[in-house]
C-alpha cells in the first residue's frame, strides 16, 4: 500500500487517475497528509498536461465511501486565535482544487460511494461527475448541520451550477444528502452506472470519447459568456425576490440564532457578484470564522462526536453475545404501540400487535398501512415491499399468540397496575428468556420490574412519539435489570435503527423529568402573568421546536404531572423533599377546574377545531393574571428555559440518573427538543462561553432572581471549580 492519502498514476493513453486512499485511516478526509500529497499530485498532473501527456483525469476513490469530508478532529481544535490558520488551510485545498478544475484536460470524478461536505467538493471540481447507482450511497453538503459552512468551494460552485435560490434551498440551507438518482434528477450528477465495476469505464469512455466537445476541460464559470443561473443579485428577477430569503430563513428557524444559515446565504449572495477567486475567497472568509466559533464547538461535538460515540458499543456489556430479535410482541396498540410495530416491522422484525380487541389491535396495524401508502403513492416504496412489511404484523387479541415472542415492548395506558397485570400474563405464555421491556413514560422501572417474576429481564425501552420519526429510544435500567438484558435492549434498539441512550431508573428518567423543567417554566412564566403568546414563541427563538405551551399542549398537560406526582413520592419516601416545580398549579388548574388536558382532548393551552389548532385559549391572560404582572427580559426567558433544563440535566449526573456527556447532548437535542445549536444540555453548561464557572454565575442570578429551582449543587460547584465537566 502507498503511504500517500492521495496517488497518482497515468496510462500509457494519457489517462491520468487520482486515487484517493487515506494509508491509516478506513475513510478519506481533510487532513494534512490528504493536503501534502495532494499537492504533490496537482503538480505532478500539472506537469504532464503541460507536455501534453495527460489527456484526462479521474478522481477515484480506494476506499468503500468516496470521501468522509473535512477532518473534524482537526477542526474541531481549532481555537478563535486560530481563526488566520483555518482560512490559509481552507484556501490550500480550494486552491488545488481551482488548479484541478483549470488544468486543460477534462476531469471525472468516479463516485464508488459516498461523498459528503470536502468529499462532494472534490467531486464539484470535476467536470463530469458518474456515480454508482446504490440507494445507501449518500450526497450532499451537510455542513449546515455541524455549524459550519461548505468551506472548499462547494457554495461557490454550487451557485454557479444551479443559481443562488437552487442553490440554498436543495442542497446548502438544509444540508440535503440524496442518493444518487435523486443527485441526478437534480443535475448534481451526470450519470449513474449500475454496479462498482462499470464505473472506471464509464469514466475512462467518456474521456476518451471527450463526449461533451472542445469545451468539457472548462466549468461553465470559466467559458466565455457564462451568467449565473437564475441571475445576480445585481438582475430585477433576482432582485425582487431576494428580500425574502433572510426573512424565510428567519421564520424556518422560527427566529433562532443560527450563524451558519446566516453566513451560508451571505456567502451564496455576496459571491454572486463577483467573479469565481473573488467568491472562493469570500467563502473561506466566512468558513474560518465560523470553524472557530462556539456555535460549531457546540454542534460539531454533539452531530458528530456525540453521535459516533453512541453508536459505538462504548456503553454495551462487551461480555455480552450480540442479540438479533426474531418476533417483537408489543401490547398496546394504541398510539405508541402501533408506532413501534412500524418500526420493527420496516425494520424486517416480525410483530404480534396485541391489544384487548382484536379492532384495536387492527386499527394498530391500520397505523402502519397509512404510512407506507404514504411513501407509496410518493413513490418512495413499492407495493411488494409495502405489502411485505405489513404481512410482518400480526393483529391480535390473544395473548398466546405471543409465545414466539423473543422480546417483548410493553406499551398500555400509563398505569402501573394494569402494567403489572398485562406482564403476569405474558410471562406466562412467553419462553423464559424473552426480553421484557416497558415503553412508560413516567413509573419507575424497578417497581414494574417488581410486579414480575424476572426482574433482572426487565429494563424500560422509551421510545418517543412519533415513533416513525423520532430516532432515539431511552433505556432505563432498574435496579435487578442485568447487564445482558441491558446489552440485549441496545441491540435491539440498533437493530430497529434508533439511538440507543441508557439512564439509571429514578423519577421521569432523564428525557420526561428534564423535559418537564422547560415547559413548566413556560407555565409558570404563564402563572406571572407574562403574555402565554410571547413565553410560547420564546421558547423556538431560544431554538426549541416548539414553545413550551405548545408542547404541553402535544404530551398532555398530564404528563408532568405524573413526573412530579412520582418526584413527590420518592421524596415521601426517602423522607426529603421534592424540588419545587412552578408552574405545576396552572396545569393543576387548567386540567382540574376547565378540563384543559391538551390538544388530544381538543382544548389546552390553546383551542383546537376539527384537530387544528386555531388561537390562544383567550381567558389564559384572565385566569392568571396577578395585579403587578412580571417584566421578564427576553434574554432572561431564553435562559430560564435552558437554565432549567440545563441545572436539571446537572442534577442527574450528580444522581447517576445519566452518567454520560454524550448521551445527555443527544436524549436532550433528540428527545425533548434542547436547541441543536446548542450542542446538547450538558454541553451547554461543560462549554459555556466563559467555562463552567460562568454557567455558575449565571444560574445564581437566575436563582437569585426568579427560585432556587436555579441554584447549582455544591457538586456542580466543585465540577466547575476543578474544571471537570459533569461526566465521570
Ligand atoms: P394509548 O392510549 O394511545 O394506547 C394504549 C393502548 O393500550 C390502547 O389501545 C389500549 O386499548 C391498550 N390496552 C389497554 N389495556 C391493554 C391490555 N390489557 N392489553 C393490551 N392492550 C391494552 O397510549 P399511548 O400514548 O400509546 O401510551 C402507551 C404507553 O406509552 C404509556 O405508558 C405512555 O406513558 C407511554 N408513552 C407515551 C408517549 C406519548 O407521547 N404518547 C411517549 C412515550 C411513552
Amino acid at each position: 500500500m502507498s503511504e500517500q492519502a492521495v496517488r497518482y498514476e497515468i496510462d500509457a493513453e494519457g489517462i491520468a487517475t487520482i486515487w484517493l486512499d487515506d494509508p491509516i485511516s478506513s475513510a478519506n478526509t481533510m487532513n494534512a497528509d490528504y493536503i501534502e500529497s495532494m499537492e504533490t499530485v496537482i503538480s505532478d498532473l500539472e506537469n504532464d498536461c503541460g507536455n501534453d501527456k495527460a489527456k484526462g483525469v479521474v478522481i477515484a476513490s480506494a476506499k468503500k465511501t468516496f470521501f468522509a469530508g473535512g477532518d473534524l478532529e482537526v477542526l474541531h481544535t481549532l481555537t478563535p486565535d486560530q481563526a488566520g490558520e483555518a482560512f490559509s488551510m481552507v484556501e490550500k485545498v480550494k486552491n488545488q482544487l481551482r488548479r484541478l478544475e483549470t488544468c486543460g484536460v477534462p476531469v471525472v470524478a468516479a463516485i464508488n460511494g459516498t461523498a459528503l461536505g470536502g468529499g462532494l467538493e472534490i467531486a464539484l471540481a470535476a467536470h463530469r461527475r458518474i456515480a454508482v447507482n446504490d440507494r445507501n450511497l449518500k450526497l450532499g453538503l451537510p455542513e449546515v448541520s455541524l455549524g459550519l459552512l461548505p468551506g472548499g468551494g462547494g457554495i461557490t460552485r454550487l451557485v454557479r451550477m444551479f443559481g443562488i435560490q437552487s442553490a440554498l434551498m436543495d442542497w446548502l440551507l438544509q444540508g440535503q444528502q440524496r442518493n444518487p438518482e435523486a443527485a441526478l434528477k437534480k443535475w448534481l450528477v451526470d450519470k449513474l452506472v449500475d454496479s462498482p465495476d462499470q464505473l472506471l469505464p464509464a469514466a475512462h469512455a467518456w474521456l476518451k470519447g471527450n463526449a461533451e466537445g472542445p469545451e468539457s476541460h472548462l466549468q461553465p464559470w470559466d467559458r466565455d459568456g457564462y451568467k449565473i443561473p437564475g441571475g445576480t443579485p445585481a438582475s430585477p428577477e433576482l432582485a425582487a425576490i431576494l428580500p425574502s430569503f433572510p426573512a424565510n430563513l428567519r421564520k424556518q428557524l422560527k427566529g433562532a440564532d443560527f450563524p451558519a444559515p446566516r453566513a451560508i446565504m451571505a456567502v451564496a449572495v455576496e459571491g454572486a457578484q463577483v467573479d469565481f477567486d473573488t467568491a472562493s475567497r469570500i467563502e473561506s472568509r466566512y468558513f474560518a470564522k465560523l470553524v472557530v466559533g462556539h456555535n460549531a464547538k457546540d454542534m460539531t461535538k454533539a452531530f458528530f462526536f456525540d453521535l459516533q460515540s453512541i453508536g459505538s458499543d462504548d456503553l454495551r456489556p462487551a461480555s455480552v453475545d450480540k442479540f438479533s430479535a426474531k418476533r417483537v410482541g408489543v401490547l398496546g396498540a394504541g398510539m405508541m404501540g402501533a408506532g413501534i410495530a412500524y418500526a420493527c416491522a420496516t425494520r424486517g422484525v416480525d410483530v404480534i400487535l396485541k391489544d384487548v380487541s382484536a379492532e384495536n389491535a387492527e386499527q394498530g396495524k391500520a397505523y402502519t398501512q397509512t404510512l407506507l401508502e404514504k411513501k407509496v403513492s410518493k413513490g418512495r416504496m413499492t407495493e411488494e415491499a409495502r405489502d411485505e412489511i405489513l404481512a410482518r404484523i400480526n393483529a391480535t387479541e390473544d395473548a398466546s399468540s405471543l409465545a414466539d415472542c423473543d422480546v417483548i415492548i410493553e406499551a398500555v395506558f400509563e398505569n402501573a397496575e394494569l402494567k403489572g397485570k398485562v406482564f403476569a400474563e405474558i410471562e406466562e405464555v412467553v419462553g423464559a428468556d424473552a426480553l421484557l421491556c416497558s415503553n412508560t413514560s413516567t413509573l419507575p422501572i424497578t417497581d414494574l420490574a417488581s410486579r414480575t417474576k424476572r426482574p433482572a429481564d426487565f429494563i424500560g425501552m422509551h421510545f418517543f412519539s412519533p415513533v416513525d420519526k423520532m430516532k432515539l429510544v431511552e433505556l432505563i435500567v432498574g435496579e435487578e435489570t442485568s447487564p445482558a438484558t441491558l446489552a440485549h435492549a441496545i441491540d435491539v434498539v440498533q437493530q430497529i435503527g434508533k439511538l440507543p441512550i441508557v439512564v439509571n431508573d429514578s423519577r421521569g428518567f432523564f428525557t420526561s423529568r428534564v423535559f418537564g423543567t422547560y415547559v413548566l417554566e413556560g407555565a409558570a412564566m404563564v402563572e406571572e402573568g407574562l403574555d402565554p403568546v410571547v413565553v410560547d414563541r420564546a421558547g423556538t427563538k431560544a431554538g426549541f421546536p416548539s414553545g413550551p405551551l405548545t408542547l404541553l399542549d402535544e404530551v398532555t398537560l398530564s404528563l408532568p404531572r405524573h413526573v412530579a406526582e412520582e418526584a413527590r413520592k420518592a421524596a415521601e419516601s426517602e423522607g426529603t423533599v421534592a424540588p419545587e416545580t412552578p408552574g405545576l398549579s396552572v396545569l393543576d388548574k387548567m386540567v382540574d377546574d376547565y378540563g384543559r388536558e391538551g390538544r388530544a382532548a381538543g382544548k389546552g393551552f390553546y383551542e383546537y377545531q376539527d384537530g387544528a389548532r386555531t388561537r390562544m385559549w383567550p381567558e389564559l391572560r384572565t385566569i392568571f393574571a396577578p395585579e403587578v404582572p412580571a417584566q421578564v427580559s427576553a434574554e432572561d426567558i431564553a435562559d430560564r428555559f435552558l437554565f432549567a433544563m440545563a441545572i436539571d440535566t446537572a442534577r442527574c449526573f450528580e444522581n447517576n440518573v445519566i452518567t454520560s456527556s454524550a448521551a445527555a447532548n443527544i436524549g436532550s437535542i433528540f428527545g425533548i427538543g434542547f436547541p441543536p445549536n446548542r450542542g446538547g444540555a450538558a454541553q451547554f453548561v461543560e462549554n459555556y462561553p466563559g467555562g463552567m464557572g460562568e454557567f455558575v454565575k449565571r444560574a445564581d442570578v437566575l436563582a437569585d432572581t426568579y427560585g432556587e429551582r436555579f441554584r447549582p449543587s455544591e457538586w456542580l460547584r466543585e465540577r466547575a471549580v476543578a474544571g471537570q465537566g459533569l461526566g465521570s
